[in-house]
């Protein structure tokens, strides 16, 4: 067995894989939404103490298999470096006293295979990772070949979301809540701008559409005057366009890829308007579409768990004494490391 750890984030998470067979014998995982909603946002310190309490609390549950275990795995990159600290404290120590291997996991990488989970991996595979904290569009040959094609300029899908629903005194997460509000709205009413629409660019920017969306609740009067009906059009508007932007990017790409299957990973991924557009998408190019469970798609440690068991195979362990945390940096095109 694997037992892997999340904490990149605001979610606290541990799991148990079981290596000859990929399958996920235990799998926990306590969201700090509530906590974080007041500030429409995470806030870094704040997570990291929740993470110090909920993290042991799950650690017990899982004992019983502590005899079995073959290796320790835990996010290390990217992420915040307050709450990656505590994942990485805990799969050292339990590295070290059990005296088993330690292997350190590309958050990014393990959304990927959020796609595995129980499953063998199908490559090559295009893949569109829409989370909190990136959009980017990645080719992944095989396990040590995945390459970013296209990333955001700015704002992330995930974050552009949250920031709009702050703005509109929703409350965090931002993603399901648009997506709820959006379904009583109409989309056309708010006319908002699709981001590079005339730029021949192979990359992605929210900026300038959460923008928009603040000046079109500034002449509504702020989030306070604003009906519940303006929130939902505003949302379905909003919505729209991020979809609009999303597809054409990815009609560039599907032009000059090959590759036939396509999946879309990462927490944004749930969004049903944006998975259904591109069912449309994937079928108009002769793609298959791949998703994960909708449970797997934001931050779990399943996913870090599966990435881990193809990393065992290739014996990819570190020194607990040299395990770095790697915080929140932008990634360019490039290999993902
Ligand atoms: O992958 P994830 O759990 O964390 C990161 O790695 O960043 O993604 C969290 C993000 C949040 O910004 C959240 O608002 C967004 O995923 N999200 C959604 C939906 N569900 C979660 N965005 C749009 N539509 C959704 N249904
Ligand atoms: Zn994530």
């Amino acid at each position: 067995m694997i037992l892997s750890i999340e904490s990149s984030c605001d979610d606290s998470s541990i799991a148990i894989t079981e290596i000859a067979t990929n399958k996920l014998i235990y799998h926990k995982k306590i969201s700090q939404e509530t906590e974080h909603s007041c500030y429409g946002g995470v806030v870094p310190e704040l997570a990291s103490r929740l993470h110090a309490v909920a993290l042991p609390e799950i650690l017990k549950e899982t004992k019983p298999w502590f005899n079995t275990l073959k290796a320790v795995a835990v996010t290390n990159q990217p992420g915040l470096g307050v709450t990656l600290l505590e994942g990485i404290a805990m799969a050292k120590t339990l590295a070290t006293l059990q005296k088993i291997p330690l292997i350190a996991v590309h958050h990014l990488k393990g959304h990927i295979y959020s796609l595995f989970i129980e499953k063998e991996t199908t490559f090559p595979l295009l893949v569109l990772l829409i989370s909190g904290g990136h959009t980017q569009v990645i080719r992944v040959k095989n396990f040590e070949h995945m390459e970013i094609l296209a990333t955001s300029m700015d704002d992330s899908v995930g974050e552009s979301f949250d920031k709009c629903a702050k703005m509109m005194g929703l409350g965090y997460p931002g993603g399901p809540l648009i997506e709820q509000l959006a379904l009583k709205g109409d989309e056309n009413r708010f006319d908002l701008p699709v981001p590079l629409r005339n730029s021949p660019l192979i990359a992605f920017s929210l900026s300038g559409l959460k923008n928009a969306v603040r000046l079109v609740v500034k002449k509504l009067g702020g989030d306070s005057e604003m009906t519940q009906q303006d929130k939902a059009d505003l949302s379905a508007s909003f919505q729209k366009a991020v979809k609009l932007h999303l597809l054409q990017k990815s009609k560039k790409i599907f032009t000059k890829e090959p590759i036939k299957d396509f999946a879309i990973v990462g927490g944004a991924s749930a969004n049903k308007y944006i998975r259904s557009a591109y069912e449309n998408l994937c079928s108009e190019f002769g793609k298959t579409l791949h998703v994960a469970p909708l449970e797997y798609c934001s931050d779990n440690a399943a996913m870090i768990g599966r990435y881990a068991i193809d990393a065992y195979e290739r014996k990819q362990f570190i020194d607990p004494n040299e395990i770095d945390i790697i915080s929140t940096k932008k990634q360019q095109n490039g290999m993902l490391l």
